[in-house]
């Protein structure tokens, strides 16, 4: 490895707190370099310790660890603790699974769900699990017909009892019958758990729920793959326990089972607090944390219900459990002989009285096996009696071989319970057993514990190391011989007969004078140069072993006392001889050969049992399962490098990893190795060749090295397999992509098709779609061009309408007063001629006057003349003449009217008048002929007077009217003029309303709905407005009218352009004399270059 690191490389370094932690190098001086570690600090280190880190490791660990790039314990180690912080608590090495106790209840992982997946799936298509184990185990023994066991092995509290109950859920869920309700096999398997636990198990500092018993479950199948029968074998109950608990652990959970049950049955056994009780007071520790006691009791009863214990038996069960309590509390004192002992007090009496009666035999009796012991001799029986101490220790033992013996009874009426089916040639079996223990003091229990742990190493030694060097000796390879470190003497240091330790403390037990001073004498003279044997320095009785797993140091005090196997003899005979059959059922009496002649230990009959289980497990195909305990206490999410890393140390995974990968760790025989790789040769079906040339062919045409060919099968380096899986999953890669590959053309085609035809049918509905928009575009546009036009015309008729009739309010305004102003003028003229001829009339009627006046005198004058002159002539003749001269004057009068009259008119008819011709005339003397002319004369002039007169009156009636009429013309005048300017005013107020519109129509053209060619029309509406103000220019030098300027008193008047007026006037007139027809095309042009 140090040839690969340099400066800059991520390495492992040694860490005396973490086991291993994670660096890179600074800087490399000589064998020495220094390490910046990912903590932050400097450490140097020697180069050979130090361990490339694989940088490119994903970050979420791998699955198996045979996969790592660099397998070494730094990555192993790292591994596990980069998965266990995902809650992966399952990791393969190779076909070993890593169980890291999780120490929480990870339910999603064991859920009905979970175990179907792993039903279906192959080994290590999933993530690790227990359950691959357990389906792989079903299914080798189901198709290979194989019987497998399941190896859990582990530290106390590491997991093994848990992961064991997980593994036998699952078998029974495999090969569970279908209504699997009630007393199935499978429901009694399961459920022997809680009451072998209740009864064999016990909170220790290691573990809450220590079993203190090693377990194997037999599972027997019949053809059909379903459970059929089972059996439990349990192994070296860690009987001490009973009378000897050591603080903060507890006893057996049963006592506090009890003593926790419903108040009869306390009352019944005359129980009470377990702090009354010795057995379980010499520890603080009564209660465990999330367990009830109560419920547990109920739950125990439920479960010897299912198992097959009748409600008697677990009477009887309780009933010994409350009497060992009451045992425990039998004290002695000194009795009245010398070194003899007695019940101590009312107290223990009592304790004494309840024990008998629970057990149903004599208190007498029980009292004198208590404190009695029969002394064999060839000649006589002698009675002895014990001191207190004795008393305790036989009360103690006696304690102990009661809780032993129903604990056997309880694993045997499970047994016969469950049933075995003697038919059934499959089985997997699975062991749970305690750990490896090394502790402060170290007792018998700790060696036999060691000593199991020990056989199975090796078990796992043979199955991994050995049976595969034997493998490759078998086969004849060329192998170098892979070390490892190989426990086998450490188990013949053990169990060698003769030699061996058990041997030793078995010959010392049948010794009477033996001490645990002598055995170890023994034991260091005989292995005094054992490599795997130590006498620690300054101990008399105390030997180390140097397990596989470690050195232990162990005290054989107390190794003679407890490796003896036998029931004292009065104990055997009391509880014989107990009324109740359940207890005297406990203690059989013994053969009476055996009982004399054979001795037996605890330590041989423990040897004979591990040899059996390990034929057992030598006949079947094993699977193991590592427990790991991640921490000391007993934490979740706590992992402890450095303890991790000791337990896999111990458990020799890291030595299988090492020693698997230096040999061959793959091997196949020649027809499972061609099944599986002839797809990467296939030229070689076209010959007939050996197997074995087929298979070398393989692996150099795929230019492997390093491979052995044995006689029947193929050795493959580590990564080889790997190697060739790879090329052959390239090749079925490769053909199923060339399969997929039909397929999906042929898949695709069709779909094409189908795809195509829908397509076109989709483009022609679109196309039809898009086409009828289209046309509907066209045609609303059309509409809206027609209703534009039509707008367009109709506005502009309504414009030319209103400017029209404006135009001819505004020319007939005007032609109004010029008329007007011709009226004034004429009626100017036509009143001095009036006023002349008045004048004139005036003169000459003065004249006239005047004339007349001096005519009137004159003929006055003349008359009275006359009258006097015919004043004479009779009164009454007078009178009637007088009447006829006055009738004559007024003729007179009259006819000098007429004169008068025609005078006017004659001076009227003939100027200048001759006024003085006629005063001539009229001067003249009257005759009467004259007069009668004159008369005549005078008629005919009162004629032309009348004519005259009815003419003057006409005259003066017509220069009435004349006035009138001119009087009404004038108003009219002013009233048109004042409508010339309101016309004007709305006029101006049209043009800007039109303007307005305009502006409107502009804004709504501009707005984003209109259509693009209205979008355009801005700029001509200023065209258009430029050019009508350029026309208008035009136009005005052609006006044919003129108009007053504004009234500056209108505002509207004040911005109106005079021009514009004119430009509408030119434009009437144009159109007047182009007609409408043209005006509108001209307007429409015009509107179309608006939109
Ligand atoms: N898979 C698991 N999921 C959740 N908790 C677990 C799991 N395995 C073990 N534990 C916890 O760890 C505790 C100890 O486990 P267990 O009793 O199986 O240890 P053990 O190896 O049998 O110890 P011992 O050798 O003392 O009998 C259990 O009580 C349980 O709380
Ligand atoms: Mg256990």
């Amino acid at each position: 490895m140090a040839e690969n690191i340099m400066v800059d490389s991520h390495v492992w370094v040694e860490d005396p707190e973490r086991a291993w932690i994670d660096g890179v190098v600074l800087n490399i001086k000589g064998d020495e370099a220094e390490i910046k570690t990912n903590d932050g600090r400097e450490v140097i280190a020697n180069l050979s310790k130090l361990y490339p880190k694989d940088i490119e490791a994903p970050s979420e660990g791998v699955e198996d660890m045979t996969r790592l790039s660099y397998l070494h314990e730094p990555a192993v180690l790292d591994n596990l603790a980069t998965r266990y912080e995902l809650n992966e608590i399952y990791t393969y090495t190779g076909n070993i699974l890593i169980a890291v106790n999780p120490f929480q209840g990870l339910p999603h992982l064991y859920d009905a769900e979970v175990m179907e997946k792993y039903k279906e799936a192959y080994f290590k298509e999933l993530s690790p699990h227990v359950f691959a184990i357990g389906g792989i185990a079903y299914r080798e023994m189901i198709n290979e017909g194989r019987n497998k066991c399941i190896l859990v092995s582990g530290e106390s509290g590491s997991g093994k009892t848990e992961t064991t109950k997980m593994l036998m859920r699952y078998l029974a869920y495999f090969g569970g019958h279908s209504a699997a309700e009630g007393r199935t096999v499978e429901n009694q398997v399961l459920e022997s758990n809680p009451v072998l636990e209740a009864f064999g198990n016990a909170k220790t500092v290691k573990n809450n729920n220590s079993s203190r018993f090693g377990k194997f479950v037999e599972i027997q199948f019949d053809d059909v793959g379903r459970i059929s029968g089972a059996a439990i074998r349990t192994y070296l109950l860690e009987r001490s326990r009973v009378c000897q608990v050591s603080d903060p652990e507890r006893n057996y959970h049963c006592f506090y089972l009890l003593c926790a049950a419903p108040p009869e049955d306390v009352e019944r056994f005359k129980l009470g607090d377990p702090k009354s009780f010795r057995y379980l007071n010499q520890s603080s520790c009564y209660e465990l944390d999330g367990v009830n006691d109560a419920e547990e009791y109920l739950a125990t009863r439920r479960a010897m219900d299912v198992v097959g214990i009748s409600e008697k038996e677990q009477d009887a069960i309780f009933r010994v459990v409350a009497a060992i309590l009451h045992l425990g509390n039998i004290e002695f004192s000194k009795g009245e002989d010398a070194d003899s002992s007695s019940v101590k007090d009312e107290q223990s009496m009592f304790h004494l009285q309840m024990t008998s009666e629970l057990l149903m035999c004599d208190p007498h009796s029980l009292e004198d096996a208590l404190c009695k012991r029969m002394m064999v001799t060839p000649e006589e029986v002698i009675k002895r009696s014990l001191d207190p101490l004795g008393a305790a220790v036989s009360r103690d033992g006696l304690a102990k071989t009661i809780y032993s013996r129903l604990f056997d009874w309880l694993v045997n009426k499970i047994n016969i319970s469950i049933g075995q089916d003697s038919h059934s040639r499959r089985l997997i079996g699975v062991l749970d057993i305690y750990g490896f223990e090394s502790f402060k003091t170290n007792s018998f229990e700790q060696f036999c514990i060691n000593y199991t742990n020990e056989k199975l190493q090796q078990h796992f030694n043979q199955h991994v190391f050995k049976m595969e060097q034997g493998e490759y000796q078998k086969e004849e390879i060329d192998w170098s011989y892979v070390e490892f470190v190989d426990n086998q003497d450490v188990v013949d240091l053990i169990e060698k007969k003769p030699g061996g330790i058990i041997a030793l403390l078995d010959e010392a037990c049948m010794l009477p004078k033996s001490t645990p001073e002598t055995f170890s004498e023994k034991l260091y003279h005989t292995f005094k140069d054992h490599k795997r044997f130590m006498k620690p320095k300054l101990t008399r009785s105390d030997f180390t072993l140097v397990h596989y797993a470690g050195d232990v140091q162990y005290q054989s005090d107390q190794f003679l006392d407890k490796n003896k196997d036998y029931v004292v003899a009065e104990h055997q005979d009391l509880l014989n001889a107990s009324k109740c059959s359940f207890v005297s059922g406990l203690f059989p009496p013994l053969p009476k050969e055996s009982s004399k002649s054979k001795f037996s230990s605890i330590g041989a009959r423990f040897k004979l049992q591990l040899q059996q289980l390990m034929e057992t497990l030598n006949s079947t195909e094993p699977h193991y399962i590592r427990c790991v305990k991640p921490n000391n206490l007993l934490q979740p999410t706590v992992f402890d490098n450095a303890n991790v890393l000791h337990q896999l140390r111990s458990g020799g995974v890291l030595e299988a990893i090492r020693v698997k990968c230096a040999g061959y760790p793959t091997n196949r025989t020649f027809i499972e190795f061609l099944n599986r790789f002839l797809i990467l040769a296939p030229e070689i079906l076209k010959g007939e060749y050996e197997a074995e040339v087929a298979c070398k062919w393989i692996l150099e045409k795929k230019g492997l090295t390093g491979y052995q060919i044995g006689k029947s099968k193929v050795f493959l380096r580590a990564g080889q397999m790997a190697e060739l899986d790879a090329h052959r999953t390239r090749v079925l890669g490769e053909s199923a992509r060339m399969i997929q590959g039909q397929v999906r053309t042929r898949l695709t085609r069709e779909r094409f098709v189908l795809m195509r035809r829908a397509s076109v049918n989709i483009q022609a509905n679109w196309r039809g779609n898009l086409a009828r928009k289209i046309s509907k575009d066209m045609r609303r546009e059309e509409a809206a061009i027609k209703i534009q036009k039509n707008l367009r015309r109709q506005i502009a008729k309504k414009d030319y309408g209103k400017t029209k009739s404006s135009a001819l309010t505004l020319q007939s305004g005007v032609r109004t007063m010029a008329a007007r102003h011709e009226f004034r003028y004429k009626l100017t003229t036509r009143a001095a001629t009036v006023i002349q001829a008045y004048w004139r009339g005036y003169s000459a009627i003065s004249e006239y006057k005047k004339l007349k006046r001096v005519s009137l005198v004159c003929k006055s004058n003349l008359r009275g003349r006359i009258a006097r002159k015919r004043l004479g002539q009779s009164k009454q003749a007078d009178r009637k003449e007088e009447t006829e001269n006055e009738r004559k004057v007024e003729l007179s009068n009259r006819e000098e009217e007429a004169v008068d009259m025609s005078f006017v008119l004659h001076s009227e008819q003939k100027k200048p008048y001759n006024t003085f011709s006629v005063v001539s005339q009229i001067t003249d003397p009257i005759r009467d002929t004259e007069i009668e002319s004159l008369t005549a004369e005078v008629e005919m002039l009162k004629a032309l007077l009348q004519v005259e007169k009815q003419r003057a009156d006409i005259s003066e009636r017509k220069c009435a009217e004349a006035r009138e009429l001119g009087e009404r013309r004038r108003k009219r005048l002013e009233e048109t003029e004042r409508r010339v300017y309101q016309l004007q005013d709305s006029l101006n107020r049209l043009l800007y309303s039109m303007s307005d519109q305009f502006s409107q129509l502009k804004s709504i053209l501009r707005s984003p709905s209109m259509s693009a060619s209205t979008m355009a029309s801005a700029p001509v509406v200023r065209d258009d407005l430029a050019d009508s103000s350029e026309n208008s220019e035009a136009s005005s030098s052609d006006s044919d009218f003129t108009f007053p300027a504004p009234s500056p008193s209108s505002d509207n008047f004040s911005t109106f352009n005079p021009n514009q007026l004119q430009v509408i006037v030119q434009d009437l007139s144009t159109t007047e004399a182009k007609g409408t027809e043209s005006y509108d095309s001209d307007k429409e042009g015009g509107f179309e270059d608006y939109f």
